[in-house]
């Protein structure tokens, strides 16, 4: 953010409100643009029977079959947006303390990006790397006599990402907060000719209040014992975001996030001036149920206050944002 070289003249001489006076001048002074380009649909899929099953603390957000989620590709694409985003409830398969689930190539996760890749080849899919949603114990990495063990965590994490990758999976994005994992990830692929796949780093994740939807979406938080804050940030935190961005980077990550996304602005104008790379933001699924809550009880527009708070993501200098809201958004913008 830049800063005028001089004062601005003193009113009467300068009166803001002309800048603001019509639509046309607002439209051609406006300093950040939201497209459907910028989003990124975040979709919960299960290996259920039923194709499409409420999630409750999230209305409209719905777990899907891998059918559906390809349904729901070909949705996104012709609305305009560039990349889904899947993450797994498995409620199906064993869930053990290493997570076993989370490297079978036949896995959920795999199915549904062969069926997107099928339906909607033109789109962009990102897988979520971490384990907590294979877990007994929900946590992210490997647990052992009540310690997450970093570098065991980070052989099951690098061959999640080599499933994924296998799988046609453009876009892997570490969620796990374990330290090195990028660079483990990167090698894995590197080593098994996936160079061309992208990794997007959940580099400054804080450990928040606010992922409690979303571990319902899921089913971790059944599972979920104590809580993660031994690995993912202290919300008192910001310089540390800083450094794990770069270490991120240093790592081999082509893009960064940080999350969640409006409560964490601040993090994502950081980050974004800091180290000029693309930074994306996670509007998470607390969020989104708060804004869904008080739009249920009439107490905010809907449709105003779900681009108000997508744009607030640009001006922050967000490249893009994931949000549950993308496909109505993609509409309201016209797509
Ligand atoms: C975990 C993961 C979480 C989310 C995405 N991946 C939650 C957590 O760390 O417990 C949260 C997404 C949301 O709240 O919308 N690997």
């Amino acid at each position: 953010m830049s800063v005028p070289p001089f004062a601005p003249a003193p009113f009467p001489l300068a009166r803001p409100r002309r800048l603001r006076a019509q639509p046309w001048i607002r439209r051609l002074v406006a300093e950040t643009t939201l497209s459907p380009a910028d989003l990124v649909w975040p979709l919960i899929v299960h290996d259920g029977a039923d194709d499409r099953v409420p999630v409750p603390s999230m209305p409209g957000v719905f777990r899907l079959s891998p059918s559906e989620a390809a349904r729901a590709a070909v949705q996104a694409r012709d609305l305009g947006i560039p990349m889904v985003a899947l993450f797994p409830n498995v409620d199906g398969a064993i869930k053990d303390s290493i997570g076993s689930g989370a490297t079978d190539p036949d896995g959920l996760i795999p199915d549904c990006i062969r069926a997107i890749k099928d339906a909607a080849p033109e789109i962009g899919v990102m897988t979520d790397v971490a384990l907590d949603c294979y877990t007994d114990h929900g946590h992210d990495g490997v647990l052992e006599d009540g310690r997450i063990l970093n570098d065991a965590s980070l052989d099951r994490l690098s061959e999640q990402a080599f499933i994924h990758a296998h799988a046609g999976a453009d876009v892997v994005a570490p969620s796990d907060m374990m330290d090195g994992r990028i660079q483990a990830v990167r090698e894995a692929l590197e080593a098994n000719g996936f160079q061309d796949t992208l990794i997007l780093s959940y580099a400054a994740k804080y450990a928040s209040a606010f992922y409690g939807p979303y571990r319902d979406a899921v089913g971790s938080a059944r599972a979920l014992t104590g809580d993660k804050k031994t690995y993912q940030m202290d919300f008192a935190n910001s310089d540390e975001a800083l450094r794990e961005v770069a270490m991120d980077i240093a790592e081999g990550a082509d893009a960064v996030m940080v999350k969640p996304g409006l409560p964490y602005l601040d993090i994502v104008r950081r980050v974004s001036e800091t180290f000029r790379v693309p930074t994306f933001a996670y509007q998470v699924s607390g969020e989104y149920a708060m804004v869904r809550a008080a739009m249920a009880n009439g107490w905010l527009d809907e449709d105003r206050a779900i681009l108000e708070s997508l744009h607030a993501f640009k001006r922050a200098g967000a490249a893009g944002v994931l949000t549950y809201f993308a496909p109505q958004a993609a509409r309201l913008l016209g797509a």
